[in-house]
């Protein structure tokens, strides 16, 4: 489906206090949430939804960052939504960042990037999939 993306505000987003304000934003930029939940990570939820980075140098701190703190997942549906949301939230590192974009305005550092965004159709269903149970979402 061409239509839907998986997001998750990440933990020093939500530690920080933006998560209001980034599903403000997310929703004025004309997405519509249809799943939505805070929840917290487990290490093997992490390594498991991270496992294309397993042999990354950065593997072990991200699983420890994004089990570091509460995060929201939540399944978003636009025409074009992965690249549509990945537009939205800008380049991986915040200091490439174009303005506007909600890295640039949440994010810390490359790590602590405060928002995730599926990379490919295929990706974003198996993400919603991951967080969310077929009847969680919300497909009218
Ligand atoms: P994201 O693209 O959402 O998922 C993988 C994450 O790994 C990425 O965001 C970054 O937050 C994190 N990461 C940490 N270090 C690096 C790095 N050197 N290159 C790419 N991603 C990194």
């Amino acid at each position: 489906n061409k239509n839907l993306t998986l997001t998750m505000i990440k933990p020093d987003a939500v530690k920080n206090g933006y998560m209001g304000n980034i599903i403000n934003d997310i929703t004025n930029a004309g997405f519509t949430i249809i799943a939505l939940r805070l929840t917290q990570l487990t290490s093997q939820d992490a390594k498991k939804f991270y496992s294309i980075h397993k042999d990354k140098p950065f593997f072990k701190n991200l699983v420890e960052f994004m089990t570091s703190g509460p995060i929201v997942a939540a399944v978003l549906k636009k025409e074009n939504a992965v690249e549509e949301f990945r537009k939205l939230i800008g380049a991986t590192n915040p200091k490439n960042a174009e303005e506007g974009t909600l890295r640039k305005k949440y994010a810390e550092s490359m790590e602590r990037n405060a928002i995730h965004g599926s990379d490919s159709d295929e990706n974003a269903r198996i993400e919603s999939l991951f967080h969310f149970a077929e009847k969680e979402i919300y497909l009218d």
